[in-house]
């Protein structure tokens, strides 16, 4: 018998966040808590779905027919107007091209593939390359790198304030080459959920104006994290209001609950209508040779929530019940930390915002978690705090408290 063709693969290492929810499935006790993904859970620890999606769901889809390979088009247009605001000159000017994809990850893939092919910044012959934020959500690098981008980092978080490097960030975006392609996050910056304030945000629009930087913003959490989906929208509404070409990679994954849907969009904000149908017809190709059309059944459901004006409004309240709950694990776990006298300063974790807090502890105290405690978090210390519940924050301070004494003692 010959032997396989792919004798010589090695393996891939696992992906640092699926790769510790694998872990996780494994481990037999029966108290375990996973705070390593980032998927909204209910006060009793349970994936939810929201009250608004069962209610579509009660309609059955007309048909399951193929869709167009930009996606449906009510939905496209309506997610733009999520994110934009509806009365933004771009959309009048008919300067936008939204297409469906895969969620968040599909749209930054396929942007990233459009600009791997397309984006030619005039300074420079070499390859574009675009710039995240260090640190930044894991997945990012892969799907740049994967489309053939070569990918580098700007400053992004300060480990002793746990806050944003407003000075940091300001240099590097500065000091990169003109014409950098730049992801920004556009609110609940995954992992650390410190946001820029307005103020940094209006400087940091200056410097990419300035350097003529093309911005990628990746929106994830709209409406998710603050419980406002105007407030959320605030840096992408800002930036396109001064009139700049930029992308938008739009995810409904979290904000609607409809994570294995795989529902999102992806937008260019144009400088003027001319060249959307060209682009139009180039990400169409796009998406025709990677899997050439989306999928209907989570578009739909979006697109009848996003267009109904009773629906929407009951989204909102949900939205505003997730942002809540999640804001409330971050009060009490605080409170719990200090009741306790755990040493350190724990404001951060209320400070933060989103789905995520970057804790602080560092990869001995995680791991320490993970044997003694069974709480599993991704080793840069960043836990999901949509997955504690009140039962869960004592189990999860109690286990924090120790690891810091640990590993101080040492
Ligand atoms: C910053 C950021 N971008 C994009 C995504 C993409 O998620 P999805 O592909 O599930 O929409 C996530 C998910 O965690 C994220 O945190």
């Amino acid at each position: 018998m010959a032997t396989s063709h792919w004798s010589h693969v090695p393996a891939a290492p696992p992906d640092s966040i699926l790769g510790i929810a694998s872990l996780y499935r494994n481990d037999p006790e029966k108290k375990k808590l996973n705070l390593s993904v980032g998927a909204y859970r209910d006060d009793n620890g349970n994936p939810a779905v929201l009250r608004v999606v069962r209610k579509v769901e009660q309609e059955p889809a007309p048909d399951h027919e193929y869709i167009p390979m930009a996606g449906i088009p009510s939905f496209c247009q309506a997610a733009v107007q999520l994110i934009l605001g509806e009365k933004a000159q771009s959309i009048k000017e008919k300067r936008v091209v939204t297409v469906q994809s895969l969620s968040g990850t599909g749209a930054l893939r396929v942007g990233a593939e459009f600009l791997c092919q397309f984006y030619r910044p005039a300074a420079t012959t070499e390859k574009p390359c675009v710039y995240i934020p260090r640190p930044s959500w894991g997945n990012h690098r892969k799907v740049f790198q994967s489309a053939g981008l070569k990918v580098s980092e700007y400053k992004y978080f300060d480990p002793v304030s746990c806050d944003v490097d407003a000075k940091g960030l300001l240099d590097d975006l500065t000091n990169i080459p003109s014409q950098s392609i730049i992801v920004l996050h556009a609110c609940a910056h995954n992992p650390t959920g410190a946001d820029p304030s307005k103020q940094l945000w209006k400087q940091i629009l200056q410097v990419v104006i300035q350097k003529q930087h093309l911005v990628f913003f990746d929106s994830a959490y709209q409406g998710f994290a603050s419980g406002d989906l105007e407030k959320d929208a605030f840096a992408v509404r800002m930036f396109e209001q001064s009139g700049i070409e930029m992308l938008i990679a739009q995810s409904f994954a979290k904000n609607m609950g409809l994570y294995g849907e795989r529902v999102g969009a992806l937008s260019f904000v144009c400088k003027d209508s001319s060249v959307v149908a060209s682009v139009q017809s180039q990400l169409e190709t796009i998406i025709r040779s990677m899997y050439s059309s989306p999928p209907a059944n989570g578009a739909r459901i979006a697109s009848r929530i996003l267009n109904n004006p009773v629906l929407f409004e009951e989204w909102k309240q949900e939205l505003l019940e997730m942002s809540g709950r999640i804001q409330e694990m971050r009060k009490l776990l605080f409170e719990a930390l200090v009741s306790r006298k755990t040493p350190g300063d724990w404001s951060h974790i209320t400070k933060q915002i989103g789905m995520f807090s970057f804790t602080g502890l560092n990869v001995e105290q995680v791991r320490y978690l993970r044997e003694k405690y069974h709480i599993y978090m991704t080793e840069d210390g960043r836990a999901s705090m949509a997955g504690l519940s009140r039962e869960t924050v004592p189990l999860f301070a109690d286990g924090i408290h120790d690891a810091v004494l640990q590993f101080s003692l040492r």
